[in-house]
């Protein structure tokens, strides 16, 4: 089934694992705090005010999962990594979460690593990518808040990433964005797509 981005809900706000949903294919979008995940989401969904966003870094504290249009297909949000003021305890239960997740996540068809175009590939991000290669996730960096760059720094940092990932990780992918000026857009969808339906073909390949 064509997973429909026109039609996302809100499903669930999960704080513990067991309140993951079952079944079905999802991808995930992680990064560090404030770096604009929540906004990338509603920008790829066409939403104004889907998914939560704020100026306060550390907004989104559970894992949200969006349906896209059935239960089935789902997006979903991780919470921000690295948020200094929250206590010890908070940040590593937020860790585990996310960590459990991550580990052991059936669904997960592709991860979408969200860092700022203006300071990409910190330690964070260079844990993201060891990971998703280790387990052969399929993985797109969007470069995001390029709107924040002039044109040709947006450039120089997209091909210097590029460059980065072409040496270590060969199979991912990496391309500006802007959440609001909807750079990148049209390219991501059709990314977040095709994970979906591989994902589907090769489940049902294995069945
Ligand atoms: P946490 O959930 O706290 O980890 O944050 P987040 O990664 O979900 O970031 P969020 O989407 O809430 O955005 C953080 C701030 O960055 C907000 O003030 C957004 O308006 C701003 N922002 C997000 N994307 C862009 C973008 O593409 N361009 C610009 N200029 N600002 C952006
Ligand atoms: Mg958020």
């Amino acid at each position: 089934m064509h997973p429909r981005l026109h039609q996302a809900q809100f499903l669930i706000a999960a704080g513990r694992a067991d309140q993951f949903p079952e079944g079905g294919l999802e991808v995930a979008f992680a990064g560090r705090s404030n770096v604009g995940k929540s906004s990338a989401i509603n920008a790829l969904l066409n939403r104004n005010k889907l998914a939560r966003t704020s100026n306060t870094p550390g907004r989104t504290q559970q894992i949200i999962f969006y349906a896209l249009g059935d239960e089935e297909r789902r997006l979903v949000d991780l919470p921000g990594y690295g948020y200094a003021k929250v206590p010890h305890a908070v940040k590593e239960q937020w860790g585990r979460l996310i960590e459990t997740y991550l580990l052991d996540r059936e669904s997960l068809a592709g991860l979408v690593l969200i860092m700022d175009a203006r300071r990409p590939m910190q330690e964070f991000d260079q844990q993201m990518l060891e990971w998703a290669d280790h387990f052969d996730l399929p993985l797109l960096v969007l470069l995001t808040k390029a709107d924040k760059l002039k044109a040709n720094e947006a450039r120089r940092t997209r091909d210097f990433v590029k460059a980065e990932l072409a040496s270590r990780f060969p199979d991912m992918k990496a391309q500006l964005f802007s959440a609001t000026k909807g750079t990148g857009v049209p390219e991501a969808r059709d990314q977040l797509v095709e994970w979906l339906r591989l994902a589907e073909t090769e489940k049902s390949d294995g069945q």
